[in-house]
């Protein structure tokens, strides 16, 4: 069991910190903060975890391709892109998630502690594909799109692994809608090529941390100087997000676009 001197996660922007810590303790290790796809073949978290992580990794050209990972979280996709061969560079604002994965993969990991948003095209060079695993739904679309444009050449490609709405809603935290996000695409240039839905295998992931966000609840409380409030509200919202899954409201895709000539 680590010590809570031992938790370089703690800090990590809420709720990021509790859904690492219920992972690590419950599974032994945390390599993802993703959503699991489940299926008979990939009936554990960890399992599930990887097959998203695949169905990624199954979209991308061949290596040496160079790649920018938006959102790198705890690095894991990035460590392996590395080693397979492709020119990664790996972004996050959160300098603490950089130290974490420096500690686990080297010093000498290519990633910049900034928001996508903020992110120079003459920083970061040429680029052929820019993937976002579950770090879409941070970024205004307007902003994601025209900056894309900005470092992606056309014919480049960008993948977005991501929980949508698929109605407005306009409470706090709602979601992206995918419809707009779609429009957004095509206004600055990049055209749908592909699109896979995963609602269904992606909402067991809710109900594996609704079951378990009260088992961990003192250690959460304890070990990560968060409040019963804290919990409530993870819990409140893992229940509206599953029945917002169960009625369709929401719903998980990847999404993959290519940067085209602008229509005038
Ligand atoms: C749900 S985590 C996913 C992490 C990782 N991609 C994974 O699949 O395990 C969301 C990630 O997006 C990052 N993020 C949040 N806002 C961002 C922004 N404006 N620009 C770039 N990354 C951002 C977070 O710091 C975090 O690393």
């Amino acid at each position: 069991m680590p010590s809570e001197s031992s938790l370089p996660y703690r800090d990590f922007l809420y709720p990021l910190n509790v859904l690492t810590h219920v992972i690590l303790r419950e599974e032994g290790a945390v390599p993802y903060l993703h959503y699991g796809l489940f299926d008979d073949a990939h009936p554990t978290l960890l399992e599930a975890q990887e097959r998203s992580t695949a169905v990624l990794f199954d979209h991308l050209p061949a290596p040496p391709a160079r790649l920018l990972d938006v959102g790198i979280g705890l690095c894991t996709t990035l460590d392996r892109l590395r080693r397979d061969g492709y020119a990664i560079t790996g972004i996050t604002p959160d300098v603490l998630q950089i130290a974490f994965a420096r500690a686990r993969f080297g010093n000498d990991l290519p990633v910049l502690a900034v928001r996508f948003e903020d992110l120079d095209p003459a920083v970061i060079g040429p680029l052929d594909v820019i993937f976002f695993q579950e770090s879409s739904q941070y970024i205004p679309h307007q902003a994601l799109f025209s900056r894309a444009g900005a470092l992606l050449p056309l014919g480049g490609l960008l993948l977005i692994t991501d929980e949508f709405a698929t109605r407005p809603l306009h409470g706090v935290g709602a979601l992206h809608q995918r419809a707009s996000l779609l429009a957004t695409a095509r206004h600055h240039g990049f055209e749908l090529t592909g699109e896979q839905d995963y609602s269904a295998d992606a909402a067991p992931t809710i109900d594996y941390f609704l079951e378990r966000l009260p088992r961990y609840r003192h250690s959460i409380v304890a070990e990560l100087h968060l409040t019963d409030r804290h919990v409530d509200e993870l819990i409140a919202s893992g229940r509206g997000y599953r029945a917002l899954y169960h009625d369709g409201t929401y719903v998980y895709r990847l999404l993959q676009f290519r940067r085209v000539v602008l229509e005038s």
